[in-house]
């Protein structure tokens, strides 16, 4: 080997050994910490979710991370879905700003859905389904502008959908439904214009006080006393009808009485 094969290779080694052991990012650190650190995990599902790893959880596109996805030594995905996982979401969450996909779904997660998850500002897919998860969908989820996916269906959310989420003009996947949310569908969700995707009422069914386009007007508790009011009416109407009838009735009667007894009368009467 000559000096310069020599130096190649030594160039070469210090090229490689840059790349894969590029230091870990401090902000998916402190994301992983803290979430691991709000989640409760009975069953051991979230292997290799040590201190150690936080501080490396990828080395290019590789993870060491259970249900993680990297990309160029970011966390990309996280896919935590069906583990038996309890505990909150933490507002750190945040921190993995990298995040294009984010799935707690069927979990026993409980607590509000973190408003900070606004600075996910490349989240395509957000799925919190079947969990227990409460308190009113942030109108800020509107800003992560590349959303794709919202599905939160089987929690117990309450208050009004944010008008604001029709601001997502690449959503695809909207579900809302068996949750404790009320007031108006928004327009801009229940009713989309032009080419945007329509949400149909399996969307929003299971929640008792929302109403609006989609949902069957029938459902609605509006509708409801309205239907009272109408058998109210409806019912009045039928006893004036049978009052009508049995006074024409009795006045029948007695017309033909008095011209009976006219009959009799004229009956009786001499000719003149
Ligand atoms: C846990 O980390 C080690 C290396 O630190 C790795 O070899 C192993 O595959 C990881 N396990 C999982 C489930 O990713
Ligand atoms: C990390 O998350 C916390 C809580 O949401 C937030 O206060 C902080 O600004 C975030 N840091 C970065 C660098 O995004
Ligand atoms: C969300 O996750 C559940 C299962 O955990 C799955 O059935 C559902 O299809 C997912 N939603 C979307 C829009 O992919
Ligand atoms: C939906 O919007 C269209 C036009 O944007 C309108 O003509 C239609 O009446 C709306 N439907 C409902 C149920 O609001
Ligand atoms: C409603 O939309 C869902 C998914 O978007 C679809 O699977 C379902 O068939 C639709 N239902 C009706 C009645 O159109």
């Amino acid at each position: 080997m000559g000096v310069w094969d020599h130096v190649l290779a030594a160039a070469l080694l210090t090229f490689c050994a840059a790349l894969p052991f590029s230091a870990a990012d401090p902000n998916d650190e402190r994301c992983l910490t803290h979430l691991s650190d709000s989640l409760q995990d009975p069953l051991k599902n979230l292997q290799n979710w040590t201190k150690v790893t936080f501080s490396n959880p990828c080395q290019g596109f590789t993870s060491y991370l259970q249900g993680a996805t990297c990309n160029n030594g970011r966390i990309y995905k996280l896919s935590l879905s069906n583990m038996d996982l309890k505990g909150t979401i933490s507002p750190y969450l945040s921190n993995c700003t990298n995040l294009q996909a984010l799935d707690l779904s069927s979990n026993a997660l409980t607590g509000p859905i973190p408003p900070e998850l606004q600075y996910l500002v490349n989240l395509a897919v957000l799925n919190f389904s079947s969990n227990h998860l409460s308190g009113p969908i942030p109108q800020q989820l509107a800003l992560c502008a590349y959303l794709n996916v919202i599905d939160l269906h089987d929690n117990q959310l309450s208050g009004a959908i944010p008008q604001q989420l029709g601001l997502l003009v690449r959503l695809s996947v909207f579900d809302v439904s068996n949750n404790k949310l009320s007031g108006p569908i928004p327009t801009t969700l229940g009713n989309r214009s032009g080419n945007l995707p329509r949400f149909n009422a399996s969307s929003y069914e299971g929640n008792k006080d929302l109403y609006g386009y989609p949902l069957p007007p029938m459902k609605s508790k509006g509708l409801s006393i309205l239907a009272i009011v109408g058998i109210g009416l409806g019912s009045g109407f039928l006893s004036l009808v049978l009052s009508f009838t049995a006074v024409c009735i009795w006045l029948r009667v007695t017309e033909q009485k008095v011209e009976n007894e006219e009959g009799k009368i004229s009956q009786l009467m001499p000719d003149y």
